[in-house]
C-alpha cells in the first residue's frame, strides 16, 4: 500500500449535498416570482412527495424537528406523559416530546437493525406512555407492523421517524404508505435536500388541516392573516427551498440508485478486512435507503486511534451515533445514567460513518477502505 503524506492528500468530506443546474432554474423562478413564501411551490412539492411516498397527504415544515414537534403536539402529548423512543438516534426523535412536556423513555434497540425492538417498547410502556416514536435509523425501515400492533393495543400514538429513510421500503411499500404519520428531514447530508427542511406525511385530511395550521401560526383555512384559530408555531417551509426540493425529487430514483451502487461498492471492499461489519443487507421486509454508510467496528478496538489515522488522512468520519440518554442535558435532566440500554450504548462506541454521499467517487472510496483497513491491521 502507498501512503502518500496525509498532508498531499484530497480531503474526503463525509457528507455532499447532490445538485445541478435544475436547482438553480427552480429557485430562480421563485426568486423572479417575487412570491417567497406561502406560494404555489409549496403545493406542489406537497402534492409530488406525497405521491411519491404513498400517502394521500402531506405538509412541509421548516424541518423534520418541527415536524416531530407538530406531530407531539397533535398527539396531545403534555406533562405527566411518556413517550418510548430510542437511544440510538439523533436528539430530535426525543426532544420533540420533551418540548411538549412530555418524559422520554428509551427503549433498547435490536443490535442487527439497530433500530427498536418491539419486546422492550412493549416491556416499557406504562399507564403513563402515550405515544411511542420509532426511527428507521441510517434508512433502514423500524418494526413497523409489529410496533402497529402494539400501540393499537395499548392506545398509543404511533409517530414515525423517518427523517433519514425517503425512499425505504417495508414489506414491498413505501415508508410513508402505511398509516402511521411519519415525518421525513431535509437537511443537506440526507438522500434529497431543501437546504433546511422537513414533511409530514400522513393518511388523514383532518390531522393535516391541524398540521398546515399549527406550522402557520395556527391560522386557520378561513379567516385573516392576523386571525389565530389556535396556538401555533412558525414551521412553514419558503418557496424556493420547495422548488429546490422538487428538483431534487425528479432525480430522486437517480439518486437513490447511485447510493445503493456506493454501499454495494463499500461493502464488496470490506468483505475480508478483519475487525470491520458493514451494514446490515435488505431482506424481503426491509428495503433500505441509503442515507449514512455507517460500519460497526470488532470490541476491542480503539476507535478514537481508527478516527485519528481516518483524519490524519483527510477522511471525513464521525462516531454516529452517541446514545441520546448519556448526552449532558439528559444526564442533567432524567438521571440517565450507563446501562440503561446496553445495546445502543455498545453500538455507540462502536459504529463509525464513513464518508458517503450521492456523488461519492469509487477511487476515494477506494482510499477510504485502504486507509481503514491500514488502520486496523
Ligand atoms: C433520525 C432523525 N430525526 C430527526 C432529525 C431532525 O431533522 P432536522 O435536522 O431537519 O431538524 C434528523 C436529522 O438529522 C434525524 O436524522
Amino acid at each position: 500500500m502507498t501512503t502518500e503524506p496525509a498532508t498531499a492528500t484530497r480531503p474526503i468530506p463525509l457528507s455532499s449535498p447532490y445538485l445541478d443546474e435544475r436547482e438553480e432554474e427552480l429557485a430562480l423562478e421563485v426568486l423572479r416570482s417575487g412570491r417567497l413564501s406561502l406560494g404555489p411551490w409549496i403545493d406542489r412539492f406537497e402534492e409530488l412527495f406525497a405521491e411519491r411516498v404513498g400517502a394521500p397527504y402531506a405538509a412541509a415544515v421548516s424541518s423534520g424537528t418541527g415536524g416531530l414537534h407538530l406531530l407531539c403536539h397533535a398527539a396531545g402529548l403534555g406533562p405527566g406523559d411518556e413517550a418510548i423512543t430510542s437511544s440510538y438516534s439523533f436528539v430530535a426523535s426525543a426532544n420533540c416530546a420533551i418540548h411538549e412536556g412530555a418524559t422520554p423513555v428509551f427503549a433498547d434497540v435490536d443490535p442487527r437493525t439497530f433500530n427498536l425492538d418491539p419486546a422492550a417498547v412493549e416491556a416499557a410502556i406504562t399507564p403513563r406512555t402515550k405515544a411511542v416514536i420509532a426511527v428507521d435509523i441510517f434508512g433502514y425501515p423500524c418494526e413497523l407492523d409489529p410496533l402497529r400492533d402494539l400501540c393499537e393495543r395499548h392506545g398509543l400514538t404511533l409517530i414515525q421517524d423517518a427523517c433519514e429513510a425517503l425512499g425505504a421500503t417495508y414489506r414491498g411499500r413505501p415508508v410513508g404508505s402505511h398509516g402511521p404519520s411519519a415525518v421525513f428531514a431535509f437537511y443537506p447530508n440526507k438522500q434529497i435536500t431543501t437546504g433546511e427542511g422537513g414533511i409530514v406525511a400522513t393518511h388523514s385530511e383532518e390531522e393535516w388541516r391541524l398540521l398546515t395550521s399549527l406550522r402557520n401560526q395556527g391560522r386557520a383555512d378561513s379567516g385573516g392573516w392576523l386571525e389565530h384559530a389556535r396556538l401555533g408555531f412558525n414551521y412553514r417551509l419558503d418557496d424556493v427551498s420547495a422548488a429546490i426540493g422538487i428538483a431534487q425529487l425528479e432525480k430522486l430514483d437517480d439518486i437513490l440508485d447511485r447510493r445503493r451502487a456506493a454501499a454495494a461498492l463499500y461493502t464488496s471492499m470490506l468483505d475480508g478486512v478483519q475487525g470491520v461489519s458493514s451494514p446490515l443487507p435488505d431482506d424481503a421486509d426491509h428495503v433500505r435507503s441509503w442515507f449514512v454508510y455507517v460500519v460497526e467496528l470488532d470490541d476491542g478496538i480503539d476507535r478514537e486511534r481508527v478516527i485519528g489515522v481516518l483524519e490524519r488522512h483527510g477522511i471525513g468520519t464521525a462516531r454516529y451515533l452517541p446514545v441520546i440518554h448519556l448526552q449532558p442535558y439528559m444526564r442533567e435532566r432524567y438521571g440517565f445514567a450507563e446501562g440503561l440500554c446496553p445495546i445502543a450504548e455498545s453500538l455507540a462506541r462502536r459504529t463509525l460513518a464513513l464518508p458517503f454521499h450521492t456523488g461519492i467517487d469509487a477511487g476515494d472510496q477506494e482510499r477510504v477502505v485502504e486507509v481503514l483497513a491500514g488502520a486496523l491491521a
